[in-house]
């Protein structure tokens, strides 16, 4: 089992797309363990991009991702990062492919909506940079047996 980090970005704060984001994860199957609505200021943006400080579109990255409100949230399941990236799709929106959240919401790439965690060293790494341990939850839903390979309850 894996947890990962999202973030819907301002943009999908601001164009009431936060429903229909987390929409996409949750009916995937992946568990919601953290989740807030919170600002991201210089210096934790800074924190969290620091793998693309120097590169061309570091100064206006920082400025997309403190520019308004975003939810974070860490989801939990098998292989949570690679499910995760894969619902979020390719990082330009027109490359995406459709049926993705970037392929199906986005236009520009420094506008797509959502980030997410691209290794376990990385997930790891955020997770911690965004939630304290007692934020995030464990708890089984009664629907784990019909989304993961556990032993199927008696319905009859
Ligand atoms: P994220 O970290 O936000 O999940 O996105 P990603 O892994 O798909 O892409 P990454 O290479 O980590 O880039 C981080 C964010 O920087 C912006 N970007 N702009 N103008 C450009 O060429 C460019 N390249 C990247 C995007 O907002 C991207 O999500
Ligand atoms: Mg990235």
């Amino acid at each position: 089992m894996e947890r990962t980090l999202i973030i819907v970005k301002p943009d999908g704060v601001q164009r009431g797309l936060v429903g229909a984001i987390l929409e996409r994860f949750e009916r995937r199957g992946l568990k919601l363990v953290g989740l807030k609505l919170m600002r991201i200021d210089r210096s934790l943006a800074e924190q969290h991009y620091a793998e693309h400080v120097g590169k061309g579109f570091y100064e206006g990255l920082v400025a997309y991702i403190t520019a308004g409100p975003v939810v974070v949230g860490v989801l939990e399941g098998p292989d949570a990062i690679e499910a995760v990236r894969a619902t979020v799709g390719a990082t330009n929106p027109v490359k995406a492919a459709a049926g993705t959240i970037r392929g199906d919401f986005g236009l520009a790439v420094g506008r797509n909506l959502v980030h997410a965690s691209d290794s376990p060293a990385s997930a790891r790494r955020e997770v911690a940079l965004f939630f304290r341990e007692e934020e995030l939850l464990s708890y089984t839903r009664s629907s784990d047996p019909w989304l993961l390979e556990q032993a199927i309850p008696p319905v009859w």
